[in-house]
């Protein structure tokens, strides 16, 4: 569409704002401020105004909670499409399979009846204790940058909004409600606010949440430099700002600071009275109060009731939007291919997998996480699936001539949030039995790793130790004397020590998979489906091997209080890159049934100038003897910088089918104004001229050509 047209419909849809709010009375643009429910605001029943509903997210629609506390409703018709984690997804580097994702559960939540989708969750993987990274993706601003504006843009088309979160330095969970976060501007805008930037002026986000945790002594709910100054002013943000579940705090800050729409988690927004408590909420009686007495002028309640409007009309009151679709054959397409392109292959000694389906052959399937349901549990991304496929079951489905069997091994107690409840099962005599089967089995494949109970992968805690938990690395050991030909399959949202790595043949990072888990575990498994995806973090060795680790309690998880983010930038692979600090698995990397070559990569000219692009053209060829897809993976890196740099940052990204034999050719371009720095002297992003080289590989830690240029 013109821009011309664009300003056009722009124009008439604030006309109509204005003709609205001039009929509102004061009462009732605050009363859209707030929520009216768990996870819906009024509207304006005497014109017809809708009330907004929204649900989480971000990996398929909750099940309907009740009106007034946190039960579930036990409706029989709010099971859904269980997609796969976000973590999976960023794995997948797979920017087309984000826009699927997107739509189709866009589609589910319009079809719930939701205005707004509470995801997308952008914070960057910064330790591997975070409770919450599961729903993230991953380290690098750039790849959760490429990911979430199709995802945005996805929901979106539903009328649907999302509401991208959380909004920002929500990087923990442990003191997630007060901790203050310290960290340098720098950090800040190249790697913390990205993600959150692009799903904005990329994305057209209609909403965003703001995060529980303070950030320079402010709540992130009510920030005036996050909200005001850079989502607001610098990044043009026209949608929603909506408070992470009780983040709120103040009166005036809410009202001055850029939150438009509160909602919460106790049933009274002061935690005093449970008489009419919505009206208790910070931006209701108390925000009315203010306006009221002068002390808030009403340009500020309009700025609000006008960007509700506005998402409104984006959704509830468009009549032009879809129907949405649940649980189609389409959606759990998407869930399958969004899962077995996520999963990973990082070790696979003498070709362990695929795992043949042939008669004779005895499969021990060993571990916990082969039966469990892994959409249960983890907070609020907590999911109720028409179904859910368990890995054994889609073993089980797919091999047909192999036998199959299974021993639990280790248990972890059911899922509660918040508690840890434990597990109804004799620990030896789980053990004893694996220890039996693995002894008469062909091959073991253990499928276990974390859960989504508390002090796991979870929302609310972070976990507590790096290892495997429930004794999984004891039992491991206990397995391998009785058999050695042994594959581990971790299913986790998170990086994990590895003390039995050298003596297993096979690894595959399994995430938390959704709906169709089983199959598409299967699919790779057995070799139907190639793999593909590549690691969206690193993992470290040993904890103190990760940045945030490395400088001690003030950096992770801080003195409760205050947290200082003393890594800087070099989060991830660029510290392990810049340090030469080897991690046990890098950023990027993934292995295939096949192999892949890169060839013949070049760049377009030696120098370039502001503005310009960087085209970056070569041939991958594929040299095996099974069809795959590679991910060519684009690195950019400065020696000599007025500032500290990484090695080298991600940069550009392309994912390429090629059949066996085959070569394809590959092209990727990168903006010239992208290789800026973050200029704290300046407060502005500074292109430096000079030398840089581009790292071309297929993974941070596999390059195969590095090309100087210049920037003049
Ligand atoms: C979480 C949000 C979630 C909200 C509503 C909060 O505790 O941090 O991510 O959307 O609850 O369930």
């Amino acid at each position: 569409m013109s821009s011309i047209v664009n300003a056009q419909k722009d124009r008439i849809v604030e006309e109509k704002i204005d003709s609205i709010l001039s009929l509102l009375t004061l009462e009732e643009k605050v009363a859209m401020c707030h929520a009216q429910s768990k996870f819906s605001t009024p509207g304006v029943p005497r014109l017809g105004i809708p009330e907004v509903w929204m649900s989480d997210g971000p990996h398929g629609v909750r099940a309907e909670i009740n009106w007034d506390n946190w039960g579930y409703a036990e409706w029989s018709n709010d099971s859904i499409t269980a997609f796969p984690a976000l973590t999976c997804l960023a794995s997948t580097f797979n920017p087309d399979l984000a826009k699927s994702y997107g739509i189709s559960v866009g589609e589910e939540a319009r079809y719930r009846k939701k205005d707004v989708l509470l995801g997308p969750g952008v914070n960057i993987y910064r330790t591997p204790l975070n409770g919450r990274n599961f729903e993230y993706m991953g380290e690098d601003p750039y790849l959760a940058s490429k990911l979430v504006v199709p995802y945005v843009k996805g929901v979106q088309e539903n009328g649907v909004a999302a509401c991208v979160k959380h909004f920002a330095l929500n990087n923990q969970e442990l003191w997630r409600d007060h901790i203050n976060v310290e960290v340098s501007d720098r950090a800040l805008y190249e790697i913390y606010l990205p993600a959150f930037k692009a799903s904005v002026i990329e994305g057209g986000a209609w909403a965003m949440m703001g995060a529980y945790n303070k950030f320079r002594g402010q709540y992130c709910c009510h920030n005036e430099l996050l909200l005001n100054k850079i989502l607001k002013t610098d990044w043009g943000f026209d949608g929603v700002v909506i408070s992470d579940w009780g983040g709120a705090h103040n009166t005036y800050e809410a009202a001055m600071f850029g939150l438009d729409m509160e909602m919460g988690t106790g049933t009274d927004g002061l935690g005093t009275t449970t008489l009419n408590h919505y009206e208790h909420y910070y931006l209701a009686s108390p925000f009315l109060k203010l306006l009221k007495k002068g002390e808030v002028d009403e340009a500020i309640v309009n700025d609000k009731a006008r960007r509700i409007l506005r998402l409104m009309l984006r959704t509830n009151m468009n009549s032009n939007r879809p129907l949405g679709k649940m649980n189609n054959v389409e959606h759990h397409h998407v869930a399958r291919k969004v899962a077995t392109e996520g999963i990973v292959l990082l070790k696979n000694k003498e070709n362990f997998f695929p795992i043949e389906d042939r008669e004779g052959l005895t499969i021990a399937v060993i571990g916990e996480n082969a039966k469990r349901s892994m959409t249960a549990g983890g907070g609020s991304s907590e999911l109720k699936p028409q179904f859910e496929i368990s890995p054994l079951e889609g073993i089980k489905k797919r091999y047909k001539n192999a036998q199959i069997v299974h021993a639990m091994g280790f248990a972890s107690g059911p899922s509660v949030y918040d508690q840890i409840l434990p597990s109804p099962y004799d620990a030896d005599s789980l053990k004893v039995e694996a220890i039996e089967i693995a002894k008469k089995a062909d091959v073991v494949l253990f499928i276990g790793g974390l859960s989504k109970s508390h002090l796991q992968d979870c929302e609310g805690a972070d976990r507590k130790q790096f290892e495997l938990p429930f004794g999984q690395d004891d039992l491991l050991n206990d397995i391998m004397a009785v058999n050695k030909n042994i594959g581990v399959v971790l299913i986790t949202g998170n990086a994990v020590e590895m003390p039995w790595l050298d003596k297993i043949n096979g690894l595959i990072q399994g995430w938390y998979l959704g709906s169709i888990a089983g199959d598409a575990l299967a699919d790779v498994i057995s070799g139907d489906v190639n793999p593909s995806g590549k690691l969206p973090f690193s993992f470290p060795i040993k904890l103190k091997d990760n940045a945030a680790h490395y400088f001690g309690e003030l950096s992770y998880p801080g003195d409760s209080i205050n947290q200082f983010y003393k890594e800087d930038i070099l989060v991830g692979y660029r510290w392990h890159d810049t340090k030469k600090i080897k991690p046990l698995f890098a950023f990027g990397e993934g292995m295939s049934y096949t192999s892949f070559e890169l060839s013949d990569f070049k760049l377009n000219k030696k120098t370039y100038t502001k503005g310009e692009q960087i085209t970056i053209s070569g041939t991958v060829s594929n040299t095996g003897i099974v069809d795959g897809a590679e991910v060519v993976q684009v690195y950019v890196g400065k020696s000599k910088s007025k500032v500290k740099r990484a090695l080298k940052e991600l940069k550009g990204f392309k994912k390429i089918v090629v059949k066996r034999g085959l070569s394809e050719p590959v092209q990727i371009t990168i903006n010239v104004n992208d290789l800026a720095f973050y200029d704290e002297a300046i407060k502005d992003w500074n292109l430096e001229k000079g030398n840089y080289t581009a790292y071309i590989g297929n993974a941070s830690n596999n390059i195969s050509k590095k090309i100087k240029f210049e920037i003049k």
